[in-house]
């Protein structure tokens, strides 16, 4: 078996639950009890939490839901690859993009290096959250990018409605919220044009049940674990998010921001609140009221209300 292989089957078996002996894990793999020990601190520096007690074994601090891939097979109709690990899912589509077409996914359990917008680092430990990303060709051009980051952040929160989740806020251009602590990130991403085409990926991090001593996020953050209270499952969140991503975007193409803006602004953390944009040395501040058509953020400042779109701007609450 492949080095990732060995540490996959060890946490297959320690996400049945309970406690699993050093020796039974050796045996059923195949490898030496100091081999399985040496595997357990691989498997940590993914960042999972496992804790073992003399006499007993090994167990999982939290209990963990694999992404099950026969199981996503069944119901989603997209094509997808689970790649357990992985540098990025974004990067790895982009890799790929001349033998992939609109909607072909690439979900994973562990990113080596997710990576956030203008290169910051998305924190991605293993089977706690979700890293998907999806590649689209987008007929209308790469004029029509900046969109999509506005119109796949709609189609997240109100997938999470569906499943009667509650509460969760877009930030402009490519944040999910909730009380004010980041939830998930997007990141849309281009790997060139063919004609007037664009050829895009698009991905998402979603923190599920990351643990509160994960470090290295120099900003408030959340889990979906802390918005509900019910149980859910990361198999069906894909599902939800696939199936809510492939709609939103066949409908881009087909109306753009047309409906968008009024579906965003519903959902808007920071609408009728004081914000800065931040832009290079530049900081404007005002209040906030929702985007135009354009996917620019609206900002009423003294001089009345004025749109701001770009790559480079950054969004803060205004202290
Ligand atoms: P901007 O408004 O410019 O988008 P941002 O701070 O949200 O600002 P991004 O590039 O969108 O920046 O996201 C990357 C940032 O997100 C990182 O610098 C880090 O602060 C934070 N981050 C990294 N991993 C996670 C995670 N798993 N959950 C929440 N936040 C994270
Ligand atoms: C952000 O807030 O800046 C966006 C974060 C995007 C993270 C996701 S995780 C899946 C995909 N692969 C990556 O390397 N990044 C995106």
């Amino acid at each position: 078996m492949k080095e990732h292989q060995v540490k996959l089957a060890i946490l297959q078996q320690l996400s049945e639950g309970g406690f699993h002996s050093g020796e039974t894990l050796g045996e059923s793999l195949g490898v030496s009890r100091a081999a399985i020990s040496k595997h357990i601190q691989g498997i940590q520096q993914w960042g999972v939490d496992i804790f073992r007690v003399q006499g007993k074994g090994y167990q999982l601090a939290q209990p963990m839901e694999l992404l099950n891939e026969a199981r996503l097979r069944q119901t989603l109709t997209s094509p997808f690859e689970l790649i357990p690990i992985i540098d990025s899912t974004n990067q790895y589509l982009l890799d790929k993009q001349q033998a992939l077409s609109s909607g072909q996914v690439c979900i994973s359990e562990y990113q080596a290096k997710g990576r956030g917008r203008r290169g910051r680092e998305w924190v991605s430990p293993f089977g706690a959250n979700l890293y998907l990303s999806m590649y689209w060709r987008l007929e209308a051009g790469i004029a029509a990018a900046m969109g999509l980051s506005l119109v796949v952040g709609v189609a997240i929160v109100e997938a999470l409605e569906s499943l009667g989740i509650e509460g969760v806020k877009l930030k402009w251009p490519n944040d999910l919220y909730h009380n004010d602590r980041k939830l998930a990130g997007i990141l849309v991403e281009m790997s060139g044009q063919a004609g007037g085409a664009a050829n895009l990926v698009i991905g998402m991090g979603m923190n599920l049940r990351m643990s509160h001593q994960t470090e290295g996020i120099g900003q408030p953050w959340t889990s979906l674990s802390d918005v509900v209270s019910t149980p859910f499952s990361r198999n069906d969140l894909v599902v939800a998010f696939v199936k809510a991503w492939q709609q939103a975007l066949e409908d881009y193409e087909l109306k753009g921001m047309q409906g968008f803006v009024e579906r965003w602004n519903r959902h808007d953390n920071f609408m009728g609140r004081e914000v800065k944009l931040i832009m290079g040395s530049r900081e404007i501040k005002g209040k906030v009221r929702g985007i135009d058509p354009t996917g620019a953020v609206l900002l009423e400042t003294a001089n009345g209300i004025e749109p701001f779109i770009g790559g480079e701007i950054s969004l803060r609450q205004a202290e």
